[in-house]
């Protein structure tokens, strides 16, 4: 048994899509979509009421812990928000200790982001007995929310028969959490075909790849593909200059229109944002008919709900 699923078989953390079965992902999508239908049930405003929630992010972020916020109160919890910039974790504060504290104060849910590999899992296992803990982005390691949005939102554009889709997943992929999860939720799905397209020099180290096609050239990886997700060029994951320029990185591996025809006519574009508006993709694609940009922040909300009613109701 694993921390996320321990002996009773009742769902305690979800840190990661890894090994996550098919099962417990479609009921996740499912709920979320029953959310966003309005067939939430009875009142899901009250399914988390009296319950604290906090979000713990050691990182930046604005889609993630405002959506992770939005959800919760939706639910009826009480949300404190806790931002590492502001806090004693400038006095050099551990995690450990920073969770502990929370605790203490009777929070219940954590939703964890932080630089370290590992981070939400070591803070996972330390906790309480009662308490949830989300990972909402460690290092590179996963970002099991992201993943489900962006396959849910693939599922509502492109329906349920996975097998039959063709997807492309362009840019840094080496630094990236959410190619990670994106790829195991693709893979419980049992997605048709995934074509991985960086410059070496931001392709996976490990075996993340295995199975899926690795295409240099990114008009060969867009042929014909149903969905394309873009990732973000993580600058601040760069030890050492990986890319030559920025020019040169958007001409090579820029989604622009142009490029975006070689996919299947009706193909649409997802990017978890925050995007680099003309370096690995152009304005004209990222506001275009094909984004589906600002429909995967809706449904993250909804996924987040799904995921925090799952763990704490
Ligand atoms: C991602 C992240 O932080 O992992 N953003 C997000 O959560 N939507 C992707 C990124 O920062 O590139």
């Amino acid at each position: 048994m694993t921390l996320q699923t321990p002996e009773d078989g009742r769902q305690r953390h979800l840190l990661t899509l890894d090994g996550l079965p098919r099962a417990a992902i479609v009921a996740l999508l499912d709920r979320a979509q029953a959310f966003l239908d309005g067939h939430g049930g009875a009142d899901p405003r009250r399914a988390l009421d009296g319950i604290a929630v906090c979000t713990l992010f050691f990182e930046p972020s604005t889609r993630t812990r405002l959506s992770f916020q939005r959800a919760a109160q939706r639910l009826g919890a009480d949300v404190l928000a806790f931002d590492a910039s502001t806090s004693s974790t400038n006095k050099g504060e551990t995690a450990l200790d920073t969770l502990r504290n929370i605790e203490a104060m009777g929070v219940r849910g954590f939703i964890v982001r932080h630089r370290d590999d590992g981070a939400a899992a070591m803070l996972a296992a330390a906790a309480r007995p009662g308490t949830a803990v989300v990972n909402a982005g460690d290092g590179r390691s996963a970002h099991p929310t992201q993943g489900l949005l962006d396959v849910l939102t693939l599922r509502q554009a492109k329906g349920g028969d996975f097998a039959r889709r063709r997807v492309a997943i362009v840019g840094d992929i080496r630094h990236s959490r959410v190619a990670r999860s994106g790829l195991h939720a693709l893979r419980a799905l049992g997605i048709g075909e995934v074509r991985a397209c960086a410059p070496a020099a931001l392709l996976p180290e490990d075996g993340l790849l295995e199975g899926c096609a690795v295409v240099d050239d990114l008009d060969a990886a867009l042929e014909g593909v149903d969905a394309v997700f873009m990732l973000r060029l993580q600058r601040e994951r760069m030890l050492e200059g990986l890319v030559p320029s920025l020019e040169a990185y958007h001409r090579d591996y820029g989604l622009t229109a142009a490029r975006l025809r070689r996919a299947a006519p009706d193909a649409v574009v997802l990017h978890p944002g925050p995007m680099n508006r003309g370096v690995e993709i152009s304005d004209e694609v990222a506001d275009g008919p094909r984004s589906l940009v600002l429909k995967q922040v809706e449904n993250g909300v909804a996924v987040r709900m799904a995921v925090l009613e799952a763990l704490l109701a």
